[in-house]
């Protein structure tokens, strides 16, 4: 068994932090080695050259070494209308959203723009990325097949939607059903892949679509399962007019069985008391998307009030909602955003949050998000001097957590040195760099 040594300043997370000084969070090793073999942790610590043998060693330093970042929800479908200048959510989605998810019924389109993207993850150190794709099987099999080509621990799921959107976009209650149902067979635990069932939101799907996505949910316990849940007013409104007899849009979901442990809900910007408490009961999970809620203007997400109620949180780009595929910008926004709220987040809880904190809220602790033997060797390797006025800046840092916070308010993917991926290098092997 061969194995490889990097060397590097190591860092991995073991519990959500509750302060600055908590040193019991983590493990950070100054002159750190991870031990990898077969695409996966054997063993770290402080490095040791004693214990090296005739691994091959890849020396990183000064730069740190952390768990792959995580993506909790994001569009890959919408990679080429990222940016695209709207006002709120509503208007956005028919504009720009629905007409460009139609290309993906065009052979060949799928495969390129998922490659692409593949790209983009990997440039931004995301080894990890929970996915919409279109309401077109071919648009998954795009995605999980170019997963499976990178050895990419994916999770993803077709679209269902079969109302208020472009007939060529539509499914119907059946064909959803049926389609997710092939789909599920052909890609859940296929290599590193696993389905995440996926009625986009209320507004798009009628009570039969939902009814169906319940039997879904019941007959595949083993999937995930995303939607959308209360971003913008407008939506909530038209939501309620479609479902009067729930009690609020949470109730929505809830009265066709599809909250639990397995459940990633988009945005839960603006839930009432009621609606956090079922959260919680239910262990659904609310996925912050700082950046697309800055965006389309939806509104600050109250991590303070959710965390405080039991709710899971995870955190995500909403590409292309949201403005950037790096989950350091990313965890940018969600500080200023918390700012704006009046709550502190600290780089230690920004930086177990894109990783122990998502692989937690996906409960795949132990598989993916720290650097422990067994885990996948899935890393990102971090340089907090990458440009000029980072460089400046780090003249003047002492401390690990000033060093974090220089990355996550500066950074972006020119601070990504390299990304292993069940430990092999895939940054610096991409095409065109
Ligand atoms: N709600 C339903 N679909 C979408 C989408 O594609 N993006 C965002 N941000 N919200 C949605
Ligand atoms: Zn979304």
């Amino acid at each position: 068994m061969s194995r490889t040594i990097l060397r590097g300043r190591v860092l991995t997370f073991v519990s959500e932090p509750r302060g600055l000084d908590d040193t019991e969070s983590y493990r950070f090793f100054e002159d750190g080695m991870i031990a990898i073999a077969d695409g996966k942790v054997v063993s770290t610590g402080d490095y040791d050259a004693a214990a090296i043998g005739d691994a091959e060693v890849i020396d990183h330093r000064p730069h740190l070494i952390l768990p792959g970042f995580i993506d909790m929800h994001l569009h890959y479908v919408q990679s080429q209308m990222i940016a695209s200048y709207a006002g709120s959510l509503l208007e956005w989605l028919s504009t720009y959203t629905f007409v460009e998810e139609q290309k993906f019924s065009q052979q060949g389109h799928a495969g390129a723009v998922a490659a692409a993207f593949y790209d983009e993850l990997i440039r931004n150190g995301t080894t990890t990325a929970v996915a919409y794709c279109s309401s077109h099987p071919r648009s998954v099999d795009a995605f999980f097949g170019e997963a499976e080509k990178r050895n990419m621990l994916m999770v993803g799921g077709k679209v269902m939607m079969d109302r208020n959107a472009p007939e060529a976009l539509c499914d119907t209650a059946q064909s959803g059903y049926d389609d997710t149902k092939m789909l599920i067979e052909r890609w859940h635990g296929r290599g590193r892949g696993l389905y995440a069932i996926s009625p986009r939101f209320a507004i798009t799907s009628t009570p039969e679509q939902l009814d169906a996505s319940r039997a879904l949910v019941a007959e595949h316990p083993e999937c995930y399962v995303q939607t959308h849940l209360s971003e913008n007013a407008a939506e909530i409104t038209f939501s309620m007019e479609l479902y009067p007899n729930s009690p609020d849009y949470t109730g929505i979901y809830e009265d066709y069985g599809l909250l639990g442990r397995k459940t990633l809900l988009g945005h839960c910007i603006h839930l009432n008391h009621r609606e956090t408490h079922v959260l919680a009961e239910t262990g659904s999970v609310a996925v912050f998307c700082p950046t697309s809620n800055l965006f389309l203007g939806s509104g600050l997400f109250d991590r303070e009030r959710l965390a405080k109620s039991g709710v899971r949180i995870g955190v995500a780009t909403d590409i292309g909602g949201g403005t950037s595929y790096g989950m350091l910008q990313t965890m940018d926004e969600a500080y200023k955003i918390l700012q704006l709220r009046g709550q502190r987040l600290t780089p230690l809880n920004s930086f177990y949050m894109m990783t122990l904190g998502n692989a937690r809220s996906l409960s795949l602790e132990g598989t993916i998000g720290t650097i422990a033997p067994g885990c996948a060797a899935d890393l990102v390797v971090l340089d907090a001097a990458a440009t000029p006025a980072m460089k400046l800046r780090m003249e003047t840092v002492e401390t690990l957590v000033e060093e974090l916070f220089l990355l996550q308010t500066l950074g972006d993917d020119r601070s990504i040195a390299e990304v292993y991926v069940a430990g092999a290098k895939a940054k610096s092997t991409l095409g065109g760099l």
